[in-house]
């Protein structure tokens, strides 16, 4: 997608064979790029939310598998020093679980080497395969996911569609595209009235500042508002359908995803609104069947809570919002129960959130 005009991705080799990334922590005030050279700065970028989103959590990780192996040149036991790596990196952020799914696969692939030059190869060869995979499946999630939005324009005979979103599922959370965002962009692109309700998503605010400032950037219309007002105007008839990504969906259709998700579900239920979640498949763990007893959430540090970054008189600060000695509670996801999912746009086709439905997309996953 496009920054000023100019093409990016979230995360790039550039001319010196550098990995570059968007650091996150600062968007939209200022756009800062920064280069990743070892495997602890890649987990800590992953930790401390440089980058974020599960799609690209995943990418930023199969590269971090990518410097490990060039480390491990130099270390007298190298498979011991990739299984720490992997171990490091898969320490950072519990709830994604493209995370876990992208170390594993390069994991798996580099101990069979033949050679340590032959692993790093693969490990590059992998990364790069899962980021290119990563740009191709949100861009067909957006084929997928346009018609619903058509079908609703066609409904309000060309009126403006409003959707409303949660948190950051767009292009700066995946590669490219994004996976919420990328049938908004599409249909935004087609030409259809589309405007965006984005909820701000406390406490860090992903929509109010990442959100907001990828679809500006786009010329998407758009309008932030608290994470408390989607109910009220689901009432009004304000919301035409939502649309959500997610960290990790159980192969029978519960969704983690941001923190307040769950809340938008119910409220789209009790109003009959339309809740679609958007995801890759890479998003799914088939592995697990109860999202809320088995779906591991991540709880961050309170001074998330407590306190709120923003600008002031040109400069980036953290300013206290609570009393002095006030404690705070800062789970970062929730999951939304399958029944209040309206269905999944998947890079194969849209799907109810069910495991039957799931896996006649998925048929590979059936056992
Ligand atoms: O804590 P974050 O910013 O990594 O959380 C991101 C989300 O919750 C996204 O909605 C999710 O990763 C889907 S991204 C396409």
């Amino acid at each position: 997608m496009k920054i000023a005009g100019k093409s990016y991705h979230t995360i790039w080799l550039d001319d010196n064979d550098e990995i570059k990334i968007i650091d996150q922590r600062w968007l939209p005030h200022e756009f800062k790029v920064v280069a990743l050279h070892t495997v602890e700065e890649v987990a800590r970028a992953i930790k401390e939310m440089w980058v974020r989103g599960a799609p690209l959590i995943g990418v930023t990780a199969a590269y971090g598998m990518y410097l490990a192996t060039l480390e491990a040149q130099e270390k007298p036991n190298s498979a011991k020093y990739l299984q720490d790596s992997a171990r490091e990196l898969l320490e950072t952020r519990p709830t994604a679980v493209n995370l876990q799914w992208a170390v594993h696969q390069q994991l798996h692939a580099i101990l069979n080497a033949d050679s340590p030059e032959e692993s790093v190869k693969i490990a590059f060869d992998i990364a790069l395969r899962i980021k290119q995979e990563d740009i191709e499946v949100c861009r067909q999630i957006g084929e997928q996911g346009i018609s619903l939005i058509e079908q609703i324009s066609i409904a309000k005979s060309g009126d403006t569609v409003n959707i409303l979103t949660h948190c950051n599922a767009g292009w700066l959370a995946c590669v490219d595209w994004g996976t919420a965002t990328s049938p908004i962009y599409q249909a935004h692109d087609k030409g259809i009235k589309v405007h965006v309700w984005v909820d701000e998503t406390r406490p860090r605010n992903q929509g109010a500042r990442i959100t907001a400032w990828e679809l500006g950037q786009h010329g998407v219309p758009y309008t932030i508002i608290t994470d408390n007002t989607g109910g009220h105007l689901m009432q009004h008839g304000m919301v035409d359908m939502c649309i959500v990504g997610t960290d990790r969906t159980t192969r029978t259709g519960d969704v983690a995803n941001k923190i307040g998700t769950y809340l938008k579900a119910l409220a789209a239920k009790d109003n009959d609104v339309p809740f679609y979640v958007a995801l890759p498949s890479s998003t799914i763990d088939w592995e697990i069947a109860d999202g809320i007893k088995e779906i591991p959430i991540e709880v961050r540090g309170e001074e998330e809570v407590l306190s709120i970054y923003g600008k002031h008189e040109g400069v980036v600060k953290q300013v206290r919002l609570a009393p002095e000695n006030g404690k705070g509670l800062n789970y970062g996801f929730d999951v939304t129960p399958a029944r209040l999912v309206t269905g999944l746009v998947t890079e194969r086709g849209i799907c109810k959130a069910n495991e039957f439905d799931i896996k006649k997309l998925f048929p590979e996953h059936i056992k």
